[in-house]
């Protein structure tokens, strides 16, 4: 008989924690999934609409900062994994308000792994604490061939990817000091499905379809490395099986893309898909006051995940672009609730003191 694990999924309710929710619910049923999300701005139970009804799920509103209340999910589920998705994600927002990524990025992850070393301390086999990382701790890349690597380095340069590094820290220190079996991901820009319209990507589809400015941080010249996040969800899943406890991963996509170039393809795509002129919506765009400490370049180098577990993406750009417009097109209405913010009023009524 297969054996069953015990999964706490932070952060479950988010673009990519959803993705790896609906993964880990549909294709493991004898694993018991316990998705613990605040219901932040970017928490949106509407994106797991199609697994709400799993027997082996269970959805529970609270705070990964919360001791209390993550003790009892310990207690009361017997937790033997984890996978730490939970975070304030948002670089721009981390620019204007630092405080709460430090609370919940930093605090909120200590207090998981106290609570996992707490729970764990009598045997560790069968147990993983799984921090989700980024490649933002490693800091800029300039324009040219070099890539981050699992040794470059930690240069984080925003109040974000400096709470990441901050955590990512603070779980290799519990690995170090107290062999609690940890292992950690960074990967490069997602997009795709459920991915919140504040980031470059739905933000423009977004704007493309209510013909609003499409604003570009400086010159456009910024290269991200994107990768689709069923991809990404893919790779945490061959992590949390065949990944060695007190390693790193990179995860990426190879697939390097100036800013500026992306916001044209998809400007020409959704013309194309929607019927337009040629052109119409690369009117749209607007050179904007660049980002603050803008970082210039990230690529990664994924052959370690690649050679030690055999994870490679399986969609292209192309497809994957393609996809996720697709997507937004059909889900008129999930983009008109985030927007608007009604999805957290149904279900954050839903959800309040359990
Ligand atoms: P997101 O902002 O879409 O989702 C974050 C989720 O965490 C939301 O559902 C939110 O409600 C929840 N959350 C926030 N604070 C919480 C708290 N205190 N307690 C419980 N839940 C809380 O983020 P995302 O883009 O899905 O990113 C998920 C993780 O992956 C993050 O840790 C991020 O650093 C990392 N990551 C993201 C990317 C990317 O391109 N989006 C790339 C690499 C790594
Ligand atoms: O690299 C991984 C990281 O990717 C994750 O850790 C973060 O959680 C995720 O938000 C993302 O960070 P970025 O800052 O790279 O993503 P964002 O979509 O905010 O911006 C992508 C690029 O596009 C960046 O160079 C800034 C630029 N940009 C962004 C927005 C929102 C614009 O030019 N205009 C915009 O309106």
């Amino acid at each position: 008989m297969a054996k069953t694990k015990k999964i706490l999924i932070t952060g479950g309710a988010g673009f990519i924690g959803s993705h790896v929710v609906r993964l880990f619910v549909t294709k493991y049923p004898h694993y018991h999934i316990v998705n613990l999300d605040l219901l932040t701005y970017a928490g949106n139970l509407e994106n797991l609409k199609d697994v709400e009804g799993s027997p082996n799920y269970i959805f529970i509103k609270g705070d990964i900062g919360d001791e209390v209340l993550v003790d009892d999910i310990f207690a009361k589920y017997q937790i033997t994994n984890v996978v730490h998705l939970a975070a304030e994600s948002h670089v721009d927002r981390s620019i204007k308000d630092p405080l709460i990524f430090l609370k919940t990025n930093i605090l909120g992850t200590a207090n998981l792994l106290q609570t996992a070393k707490k729970h764990w301390a009598n045997e560790y086999e069968g147990k993983l604490f799984y921090h989700v990382s980024t490649d933002e701790v490693y800091g800029s890349l300039d324009m040219g061939s070099e890539m981050f690597t699992e040794l470059t380095p930690y240069d984080p340069r925003s109040p974000y990817s400096a709470s990441k590094a901050s955590s990512d820290h603070l779980v290799r220190s519990f690995w170090h000091t107290y062999h609690l079996p940890v292992v950690v991901s960074n990967c490069s820009n997602n997009y795709g499905p459920n991915h919140f319209p504040e980031k470059l990507i739905p933000l423009m589809i977004n704007n493309i379809l209510h013909k609003k400015p499409l604003p570009v941080y400086g010159k456009g010249e910024n290269v991200r490395d994107w990768l689709y996040v069923e991809d990404h969800a893919r790779a945490i899943d061959t992590i949390l099986h065949q990944g060695k406890a007190g390693e790193t991963y990179n995860i990426g996509g190879h697939n390097e893309w100036k800013n500026i170039d992306i916001v044209h393809f998809i400007c020409q795509l959704m013309d194309s898909k929607l019927g337009k002129n040629e052109g119409e919506s690369e009117r749209l765009i607007t050179y904007v006051t660049d980002r603050p400490g803008h970082d210039l370049r990230y690529a990664i180098d994924a052959s370690k995940i690649k050679n030690e577990l055999g994870w490679i993406p399986k969609e292209t750009f192309e497809t994957g672009i393609s996809k996720t417009v697709d997507w937004y097109l059909n889900n008129k209405e999930w983009l008109q609730h985030v927007t608007s913010g009604a999805y957290q009023d149904y279900y954050s009524k839903m959800y309040d003191h359990q």
